[in-house]
This record gives C-alpha cells, sequence and structure tokens, in this order.
C-alpha cells in the first residue's frame, strides 16, 4: 500500500472508515474540516500505539519521567516561546476560485514537480542503459536533469532568503515568476501574501478583556518547559534526563487535508530531554538514532524512512532533522527532532521572572540546560502503521483478501475466539476461553457465519491470532490458532493459549 497513489490512499480511508477506525467528525452535520473522531477499533490501535511510545520512552529509560500538563496554560508562556509573533504561515488566495493556499506550500509543490521531471530522466535512462544504468553519473551529466536541477537551486535559493527575511513581497513575486496558477481556477489573479498565526484563541472566565484570552496549545512541549524545575526538584532528576508528553494540540491550519496527516485538533508524542550545554550535538545525534531504531522496531522496512537534515535552522536551533515515512502520497514528515539550546529555559526564566537554571553536583556550577526534543504526531503514525498494514493479497485459489498487517502488539483485538459451529457446548467452551483471556488481552467472541467468512473479517482488522474451538477441543482441550499474516494453523493446548500470545506479542524495542 505504499506507493505514490490516489487509489490506494482512497482505500485506506474508506477502510479506516468501514472497519470503524476513523470517521470524519460531526459526520451526521456533513463534518469538520480537518476534524476526525477515532471509531471502537481505532481508539485500540491509537491507545496501543501511545503505550508503545510511553514505554520505549518512559518505562526502558530510568532518567526519563511523564508528565500530563493542561491544554490550557498563561497566555505569556505564548510569547515567551515566540508562538504569538511567529507561529505564522504565509497565506494568499486566489480571486476566481475564491480558495485559500499556503504560499511555501505552492512553491514546495512546484519544486517537486521539477524533481518528479528529474525522475522521469531518470526512468528513461535506466529503462534505455538497463543494468549498466549509472543513476549518480547520469544527473551529474544529462543536460535536461542539470537544467532541472540549475531551476529548482534558484527557485530554493529565493524562496529561503523570502521566508528567513519574512518578505511577503518578495514571495507573492517569485509565485508569480513562476507562473504557478490555482489548480481550481487556473488562473494567476493572485492576492497579496499575508501572515496567518496558526493558534485557535479563546477566553476565559466571564470578563471580556484582552487579559483573558487563552490559546489551545499549539505544541505540547511548552508544558513540559514550564513545569522543569517542578519535575526536576520532586523528581530529584540529573542532568541528563528527559520529561515525555502525550496529549492533544491545536493548529488552525490553512490548508488542512491528506486524511489524518495534517488536522486542527491532533495528539502529539513529545520529549524534552535536558543536557550540558556543549554536550547536545551528542545527544542530538543519539536521540536521532534512537528514534529511527523504534520505527523500525514495528516492523515498518527500513527503506520507507529517511532523515531530512535542515539546512535552514530555526533561529533558536543549532541542528534539526525529520524523520519522514513513504505515505501513499510520498515521503513526508512524521516526526522531529531538534537540538533547541537553551532558548525555551531561558525565554521562560525572562518572562516569569524565576530563574529555570540547574546545579551540577559535579560541576559545581549553575546553568541552564540545553535541549534535545523528540516530537511525533500520534496520527501521523497511525497514519503510517496503517497504510502500510493493509493488503490485498492474492491468494492460490484465485481469491483475493483483504488483510490488515498490524504489528500484532498494536493490534486493537490480539485474539479472536471462534466456535467451529454455533451447538455441541462449543460456544460455551469458547466462551470460557475468552474469560480466561480479557483480562491481559482484548480478544473478540465471534460466531456468527461461516469459519472462513469469520477469518477474513479478522484479517481485515488486524487481528492477528484466531482461536478456534472444535469438536477435538472438548476431547483433549487444544485448539486451532490460525496466523494472520501466513494463514498457518497450528493446534495449542488451551492451557498454554496465554503463554502463546505473550511470546508472540512481547514488543521488541531494544
Ligand atoms: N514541539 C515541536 C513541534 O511541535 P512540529 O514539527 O511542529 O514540532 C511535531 O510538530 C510533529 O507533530 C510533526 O512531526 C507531526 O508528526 C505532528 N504534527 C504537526 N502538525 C500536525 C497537524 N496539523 N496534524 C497532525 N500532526 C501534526
Amino acid at each position: 500500500m505504499a506507493t505514490n497513489n490516489e487509489d490506494q490512499f482512497k482505500k485506506v480511508v474508506a477502510h479506516a472508515k468501514e472497519y470503524g477506525f476513523i470517521f470524519p467528525s460531526s459526520e451526521i452535520y456533513d463534518g469538520l474540516a480537518a476534524v476526525y473522531d477515532y471509531g471502537q477499533l481505532g481508539t485500540e490501535l491509537k491507545n496501543n500505539i501511545k503505550q508503545y511510545w510511553w514505554r520505549a520512552m518512559v518505562q526502558y529509560h530510568e532518567n526519563i519521567v511523564g508528565i500530563d500538563s493542561a491544554i490550557f496554560m498563561h497566555p505569556r508562556i505564548w510569547k515567551a516561546s515566540g508562538h504569538v509573533d511567529a507561529f505564522n504561515d504565509p497565506l494568499i488566495d486566489n480571486r476566481d476560485s475564491k480558495k485559500r493556499y499556503r504560499a511555501d506550500v505552492l512553491i514546495e509543490e512546484h519544486i517537486a514537480k521539477i524533481e518528479d521531471k528529474i525522475e522521469k530522466e531518470c526512468e528513461k535512462a535506466r529503462k534505455r542503459f538497463g543494468e549498466a544504468f549509472d543513476r549518480q553519473q547520469f544527473v551529474s551529466t544529462n543536460a535536461r536533469v542539470l537544467e532541472h536541477q540549475k531551476q529548482i537551486d534558484e527557485i530554493k535559493e529565493r524562496y529561503g532568503r523570502c521566508m528567513n527575511d519574512n518578505d511577503l513581497t518578495g514571495l507573492k513575486q517569485l509565485i508569480l515568476d513562476l507562473g504557478i496558477v490555482c489548480p481550481i481556477s487556473g488562473t494567476r489573479n493572485w492576492t497579496d501574501v499575508r501572515q496567518f498565526n496558526l493558534m485557535f484563541a479563546t477566553r476565559m472566565g466571564s470578563v471580556i478583556d484582552d487579559s483573558d484570552t487563552l490559546y489551545l496549545r499549539p505544541e505540547t512541549a511548552q508544558g513540559i518547559f514550564v513545569n522543569f524545575l517542578n519535575v526536576q526538584k520532586s523528581g530529584r532528576m540529573k542532568v541528563p534526563f528527559g520529561i515525555a508528553q502525550i496529549g492533544k494540540a491545536f493548529r488552525n491550519e490553512i490548508v488542512a487535508r491528506q486524511f489524518i496527516f495534517r488536522m486542527r485538533e491532533f495528539e502529539q508524542m513529545e520529549m524534552q530531554f535536558f543536557v550540558r550545554p556543549g554536550t547536545e550535538l551528542e545527544w542530538f545525534k543519539y536521540w536521532k538514532e534512537e528514534r529511527l531504531k523504534w520505527h523500525l522496531s514495528l516492523g515498518l522496512p527500513a527503506d520507507s524512512f529517511r532523515y531530512h537534515d535542515h539546512e535552514k535552522l530555526a533561529h533558536y536551533a543549532n541542528a534539526a532533522t525529520d524523520i519522514e515515512f513513504r505515505f501513499p502520497f510520498g515521503f513526508k514528515e512524521l516526526e522531529g527532532v531538534h537540538s533547541r539550546t537553551d532558548f525555551d529555559l531561558s525565554r521562560h526564566s525572562e518572562f516569569s521572572g524565576k530563574k529555570l537554571q540547574y546545579y551540577d553536583a559535579e560541576l559545581g556550577e549553575a546553568y541552564t540546560p540545553y535541549v534535545i526534543e523528540t516530537s511525533i504526531g500520534v496520527d501521523r503514525t497511525f497514519l503510517a502503521i496503517f497504510s502500510h498494514a493493509l493488503k490485498e493479497e492474492q491468494l492460490e485459489d484465485g481469491s483475493t483478501r483483504t488483510v490488515l498487517n498490524l504489528p500484532p502488539m498494536l493490534a486493537p483485538y490480539k485474539a479472536a475466539v471462534l466456535p467451529l459451529v454455533k451447538k455441541d457446548g462449543l460456544p460455551e467452551k469458547a466462551r470460557s476461553i475468552v474469560d480466561m483471556l480479557k483480562y491481559d488481552y482484548m480478544v473478540q467472541y465471534d460466531e456468527k457465519d461461516a469459519i472462513g467468512r469469520r477469518y477474513r473479517r479478522q484479517d481485515a482488522i488486524g487481528t492477528p491470532f484466531c482461536i478456534t474451538v472444535d469438536n477435538d477441543t472438548l476431547q483433549d482441550d487444544t485448539v486451532t490458532v490460525r496466523l494472520r499474516d501466513t494463514m498457518q494453523q497450528e493446534r495449542v493446548a488451551t492451557a498454554n493459549l496465554q503463554q502463546f500470545l505473550s511470546d508472540h506479542l512481547r514488543p521488541k524495542v531494544q
């Protein structure tokens, strides 16, 4: 399912809805743009993803602890963090279609189109030269490719300058010079580019006054920074140490699309790791590698990931990378790893008047720790796992089966218990197995329809094991366990089922 294919992506969205994973929010009122609800199975999968991350970060690291800070925070926090003044996207409207776009995205999509042209040239040459094709040599010598690359470099240079200098007139001029048209109206009738702040504002209390304006947090990270001293002191934490948090974040995205990839209400899993100044780049390297290992531990293929190191850094960062995943619509950011220096703690010290420092007994000095941040979206992780897992397989008998090849430990149901027939005491035996397993695992009982159809239903929701109770079960107390991925079956003693499941479901995180 992991190809650049619109039809396959539509299947992902349809499957998520049909089987109770994800529904459009407020659907009976025609939905709410870029907001989604997780259904009965989606909630299980999402909770399992969060738990898998929490264990890997908090449970397996003795120097990382987790918190749950409030969504509402003092409004000065967002002034200190820079979000009030600079958490903006440049937007532009097309006067004919009345559609709104992100100016930076229009330019990036234009660049991507030229990159596609380079890919097409490479594809043609690969076919022509076969085995002898050397991509590196081809892209550094072919005249057409070089011309495309020159165009890309020039656009990136101009674009980077405009973004850095906050030059909105320059951005509009670039869009005009590149001849970018609105995909709906096909015209170049663009408005000026304006900055648009992405934070949602609301009010607290009953008095209408500016001082009551609160923001729905656009990231969970600030809740960690402002609790730095509370956690460090109450937990007697020694640098280096980390604080992790999972929670909702809100952004008034201008262009929200691609299903749960870019939402206006979403969830983040963030960790801020506080280190001695001067050691931050070593820790940055450590966390960059560690986080990729986590993704790979889910069984996702290595060639579906790549790092995108930031060339242009935010003014407070001294290193940053995105871990990108090959979504059905191409490689896109899944997680960010950032070396944020002492920017956040220093700004909060300045704005709050409270000294946010750490006394390092080994060095005999106090300092403001530097921070490495790992920041990943729960929903994007869900989409990566789900879209990669959804497969249509051709079977030997000519039929096809839809299977959701989820990592077993993340599957909504770990096992389904199925009496072969609805009589002869088999349902009662099956229910007793459900009762034995349900305190440790999510298990589902299903007696409706022929066994083959029941297997297919479980395949489609990603249940890794089907436990079938038949007449032999009543004689020798064994059951058939069918494995989702291979469809192979083995006979297991009922008394060993718990051990069987625990052996197969143990997480592989190092
Ligand atoms: N504290 C740093 C921070 O928030 P970010 O790159 O803006 O960094 C981190 O966001 C991660 O949050 C992204 O890599 C992505 O997985 C997720 N994310 C950001 N905006 C999102 C949105 N509108 N919808 C879904 N996920 C989003």
